[in-house]
């Protein structure tokens, strides 16, 4: 994490005229520049005459795209011998996207019809996508793991009962999270702490400010044991806030609902808050609990309403008469953080030279219908264009550097089992990515199965290999630049650690909805020796086994656990990554006071 940065002394005013030509923003140490992800100067520089010119970085990355222009083309024809192939993984991905389409139409209407119009009508609230739009600038925004907390052991929670996603305010990308009232009242279940936690987490990786909209009855209590005690449970939302706050994230809140116990703390937490007239409430205990201590009734208003708490109490900041007013007031609170938006592009990219559609017979409906791995990357990277590092050396892992809209990227892609050599490239060309400070985009697809050693010189073999998987991880772990993955077929046991899978930190992980993960493949149980008992053949016992193995490995069991970052369409892929590359960057536009501490309602 990078919370150390101290101020340039090209940030001190300098009589120099030359320095009228600088950016008025920070300047950060080449300290800073080397332990962080290698932004270091910004893309345009504003005149006193306030027209724009191309900046140094601006001018190098478009030198590197012309030089992008001279990497090889990669031959993305499908051969006739794989045809089959890609029409078994069309038919596939057709059959896993409709379920997607499915269940993200179950998710939009969050706790129900029912729920809704109570919810609008009754409470003459806005439902959570409206707000959204209230909020947010009018372009798309990257939702985050929509399909969380469907079929928990406890029942459905709709999107974990919040939404989070990163939008842009006024040009900045923002990560709101954003409690759907509809699910339960907006009651916190375990999976919803974990959803917050990681956004909260996102933020910090990614140095994102942070909008909360906070309409929750606190916690869900039939479930509180699983919610309030240990480290990650809720009390670390309000650990990350304050540690947020001392990194120098910027928070905001909107009470724009009830906001109850525990879920109290957020508001007051954050940096700025706003309460909507009639609709916000704020108290650590309701009018029920004051009536069983002192027998007197006190409305929910006059007990921790808007004018209360911004008139009286000062734990909020801001009072707004409607909701609409209080996204305004949210929208003019960002306007003040001092932030440069990310310029629009100013470097003109080629799009790849094959059709995104296509992508959809390239993803493996299970490891043996694995077509070359190139093949998808000649319809994500820039041009089709591709600088493949130690091409002839280790070929079950590609590795190599391209272009997604303009933003150079090191590719690290499995192209079979990830062998000895293969992770030996692996870790060197990690390596290589970290000290030119590139981030890494990881396309995973792990082979499920290491063959059982029938000899010593397998067995030999097969340790020689544990060691250079071992120096993979190490070096994966370790590299200091921003990392994203992609799982585009398998995800299975150890492969997938030194591929970067979610205990390895990525930026961001994603899963295309053929996905599976699980630590075995399904179709190599019987051939593993079960627990307890050597006898594996029950037949009966095998089927469930094998039918279970196959329920939790697929894209959608692990999405609803947050074990990712959400599903997303192959075809959209180089959208997503290109959006996650322009949130990394953003990290450059802030302005940094050497202040370390958190800013405390006092
Ligand atoms: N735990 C579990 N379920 C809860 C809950 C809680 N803390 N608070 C509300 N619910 C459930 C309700 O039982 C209801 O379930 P149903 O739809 O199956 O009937 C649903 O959430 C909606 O509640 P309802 O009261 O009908 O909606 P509302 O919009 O009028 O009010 C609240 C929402 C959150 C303001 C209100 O329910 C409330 O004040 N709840 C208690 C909050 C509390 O004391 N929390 C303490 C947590 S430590």
């Amino acid at each position: 994490m990078w919370n150390t940065v101290a101020l340039c002394s090209i940030c001190k005013p300098s009589p120099n005229p030359a320095s009228l030509l600088l950016p008025r923003r920070l300047h950060v140490t080449r300290a800073f520049r080397r332990t962080y992800v290698g932004f270091s100067s910004h893309q345009v520089v504003q005149t006193r005459a306030g027209s724009t010119l191309p900046s140094r970085a601006a001018r190098s990355k478009a030198k590197h795209s012309q030089c992008a222009q001279r990497y090889p083309l990669l031959d993305g024809h499908v051969l006739s011998v794989h045809q089959h192939v890609f029409e078994e993984n069309l038919k596939n991905s057709e059959a896993v996207i409709k379920r997607y389409s499915e269940l993200l139409q179950v998710v939009s209407k969050g706790g129900g019809e029912n729920a809704i119009s109570r919810h609008t009508q009754r409470n003459k609230k806005l439902f959570v996508r409206e707000r959204l739009k209230l909020l947010l600038d009018d372009e798309p925004f990257l939702e985050l793991s929509p399909l969380a907390g469907l079929s928990m052991p406890y029942g459905d929670v709709p999107a974990a009962g919040c939404l989070t996603g990163i939008g842009k305010i006024c040009g900045i990308w923002c990560l709101f999270i954003a409690n759907d009232a509809t699910v339960k009242g907006g009651t916190i279940y375990p999976i919803g702490v974990k959803k917050q936690l990681r956004a909260q987490e996102i933020a910090m990786q990614n140095r994102l400010v942070s909008v909360y909209l906070v309409d929750s009855g606190g916690a869900f209590l039939p479930l509180q044991s699983e919610l309030f005690p240990d480290k990650l449970h809720g009390g670390r939302i309000f650990y990350n806030e304050a540690i947020m706050s001392a990194m120098k994230i910027p928070q905001v809140a909107v009470v724009c609902g009830s906001c109850v116990a525990g879920g109290a703390y957020v508001p007051t937490m954050v940096e700025e808050a706003v309460m909507v007239d009639k609709i916000g409430t704020l108290f650590l205990a309701g009018p029920p609990l004051v009536k069983a201590a002192t027998g007197e009734y006190v409305s929910p208003e006059d007990l921790g309403g808007a004018t209360l708490h911004t008139r009286i109490s000062g734990c909020s900041d801001h009072f707004a008469s409607s909701e609409k007013e209080a996204y305004e007031c949210v929208r003019n609170i960002i306007s003040t953080l001092n932030y440069e938006p990310v310029p629009e592009e100013l470097v003109e990219h080629d799009h790849p030279l094959y059709s995104s559609d296509e992508l959809l017979g390239l993803a493996p409906r299970d490891y043996a219908c694995t077509l070359p791995v190139k093949l998808v990357l000649s319809r994500l990277l820039d041009g089709s264009r591709f600088q493949e590092f130690k091409a002839d050396y280790g070929t079950t892992l590609v590795t190599g550097f391209g272009h997604v809209e303009g933003h150079l990227v090191g590719v690290v892609a499995n192209n079979g089992e990830l062998s000895h050599d293969a992770a030996l490239k692996g870790s060197h060309f990690v390596q290589l990515c970290s000290h030119r400070v590139i981030p890494i985009l990881f396309f995973q697809n792990t082979a499920p199965h290491a063959a059982h050693p029938t000899s010593i010189s397998q067995a030999e073999a097969q340790a020689s290999r544990l060691k250079a998987q071992a120096s993979m991880m190490a070096a994966v772990a370790c590299a200091a630049v921003p990392k994203i993955t992609i799982v585009i077929g398998g995800c299975f046991g150890g492969e997938s650690y030194a591929m970067c899978g979610r205990s390895f930190s990525p930026n961001f992980l994603f899963l295309w909805p053929n996905a599976r993960v699980a630590f075995v493949d399904s179709r190599h149980l019987s051939t593993i020796p079960q627990a307890g008992d050597s006898d594996c053949t029950d037949e009966s016992e095998l089927k469930h086994l094998k039918q279970k193995l196959e329920e939790e490995s697929s894209a959608f069991y692990s999405s609803a656990r947050l074990w990712d970052d959400g599903v997303i369409l192959p075809q959209n892929t180089r959208k997503v990554i290109a959006q996650c590359l322009q949130i990394i960057e953003q990290q450059k536009y802030q302005v940094l006071s050497p202040y370390q501490y958190p800013v405390m309602r006092t």
